[in-house]
């Protein structure tokens, strides 16, 4: 008897062939679904649609869906196994993964090399020729180790055992040195040898692609002895890459601000700036550095997932079927469809956009609570969003506005002008500043708020064109931006507490 069966993924136009009996999780990982609470059949954000052959429901499946659900043919991925041949719709996980083409100045050096943006969620590489300047390629990725949960406390339990430890960092090493060969592939330059790659990330994926132990990234004081610079060569990780290139894994600067926030800071120059500047990357763990050209700080602030609509009933990635934006027309929320087809859910710009808009139409009170005894906001279709949804968004604006407010505090800039924000990341990209300064998340004039788009990846750009010993921009930079721990600060609690209400 043939063992192996067909699972078809629409409307990717992909079909694998796997063993029967296989979970679903191993497979659909490398396609694009995401897991996010980790396999544990908690978060429901696995779910696929089944359109074709048989699934069989697990006991846990009919505790989680509803009849509905399951008439309709979704499943849990995360509590499924492979029985028979099967089509499933796997769209709504494809997510934009930003990528950064911005010029920038350089000192030319010989040959080729390549900048590794590390994220939790993404992995963008970019092979440059060094002499020119020039991007040859860029190839991303989704980060493979998704499979153990979208957020990073999930993987850092998991790397805990010296088995998860290599295991976390064997998938992520392998997925990067695939991504590098296919760059070079694609720029016809198989083959050639490399100088470089310079990778950059949150602390905990710089530990887990490192190999370190992430204990100390597990609990309080969440310091770690190992947030410096790591060098080695290519064969030293079993990679096969011709030229043999050195790896440098840009140093952190503290237990939650990794070196893609060392490297933006770079890349916007806010170290050589005379004007007051902010570098705010909004994700579950909202990273902030403030400061000039005479100091410069940093934190980390858990903001949870919300802003990447994570925890919200209705929440989804932003694409085909997510709402992703929301004005008000005749005195009705109008709701934007990614797509064009019917709402399924609505992404984090969707949900800064509607509470935004439901504000301003007195749905919501500025405590947050649901005007007039309403139990929903019905948004579009079937999507609407609850009252625990909007304190989901209140508690991750208010963990970013108290984390600045202490920053400009420390540097006793509370009552000057207010500092030129820099949005970094996809949801800084995509975020309507109007609607992010109506819910009070970042109060400061148009003008004063710019997305920067992937300052990682630059500032990984500009560390590959540094010579192999420098030690003089980055080792400095990194050194001069000061951690500051918000657990520990005093007046963090009150000001978090303020910063919940929504202005008037
Ligand atoms: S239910 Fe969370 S990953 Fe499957």
């Amino acid at each position: 008897m043939n063992d192996r069966v067909r699972v078809e993924l629409r409307p990717l136009g992909r079909s694998i062939e796997v063993e029967r009996g296989t979970d679903l999780r191993d497979v659909l990982y490398t396609h694009g679904v995401e897991f996010p609470c980790g396999g544990r059949g908690r978060c429901k954000r696995c779910r696929v649609q089944l359109l074709e052959g048989t699934l069989p429901i697990s006991e846990e499946e009919r505790a989680i869906l509803s009849d509905r659900e399951r008439e309709e043919g979704w499943r849990i991925a995360c509590r499924c196994r492979v029985d028979g041949p099967i089509a499933l719709q796997v769209e709504q996980f494809r997510a934009p993964i930003l990528v950064d083409h911005r010029p920038f100045t350089f000192q030319p050096r010989p040959g080729h090399g390549v900048a590794v943006d590390l994220g939790t969620t993404t992995l963008v590489a970019q092979l440059l020729d060094l002499t020119t300047g020039r991007v040859l390629a860029a190839q991303t990725a989704l980060n493979p180790q998704g499979a153990f949960g979208s957020d990073i406390m999930s993987r850092i339990q998991f790397a805990l055992s010296e088995a998860g430890r290599k295991q976390m960092a064997t998938m992520v090493r392998d997925t990067v040195e695939a991504m590098v060969s296919r760059a070079l592939g694609a720029a016809g330059l198989e083959g050639t040898p490399l100088e470089m790659l310079v990778l950059v990330g949150n602390t905990a994926m710089h530990h887990l692609f490192c190999g370190l132990d992430v204990a100390p990234l597990a609990a309080v004081p969440f310091e770690s002895e190992n947030l410096g610079l790591q060098e080695f060569q290519a064969n030293e990780i079993g990679w096969k890459l011709a030229g043999n290139p050195q790896i440098r894994f840009l140093p952190c600067l503290g237990g939650f601000v990794g070196s893609d926030v060392l490297a933006g800071a770079l890349a916007t120059r806010m170290h050589e700036s005379d004007e007051l500047t902010a570098l705010v990357d909004l994700g579950t763990n909202g990273e902030i550095v403030v400061g000039d050209a005479q100091r410069l700080l940093c934190t980390s602030t858990a903001a949870g997932p919300a802003f990447e609509a994570g925890g919200i009933e209705m929440g989804m990635q932003a694409t085909t079927g997510a709402i992703d934006g929301v004005t008000i027309s005749d005195g009705i929320l109008k709701c934007r469809v990614l797509g064009g087809r019917g709402a399924r859910g609505i992404c984090g710009s969707g949900l800064v956009d509607a509470v935004a808009a439901s504000l301003d139409l007195g749905w919501i009170e500025s405590s947050g609570r649901l005007a007039d005894g309403r139990k929903i906001l019905p948004l579009d279709g079937q999507v609407n969003l609850t009252q625990g949804d909007v304190r989901q968004l209140q508690l991750a604006k208010a963990a970013i506005a108290a984390g600045l407010k202490i920053l400009l505090e420390r540097l006793g800039a509370q009552d000057g002008p207010p500092p030129q924000v820099n949005l970094a990341g996809a949801f800084g990209n995509y975020v309507n500043r109007d609607s992010a300064r109506r819910i009070g998340l970042l109060d400061y004039p148009d003008d004063q708020v710019e997305p920067v788009g992937n300052t990682a990846l630059l500032g990984a750009k500009l560390a590959l064109f540094a010579p192999k010993q420098e030690t003089d921009e980055l080792s400095f930079l990194s050194q001069r931006i000061e951690h500051v721990a918000l657990a520990t600060d005093p007046s963090f609690m009150d000001v978090f507490v303020d910063e919940m209400r929504f202005p008037d």
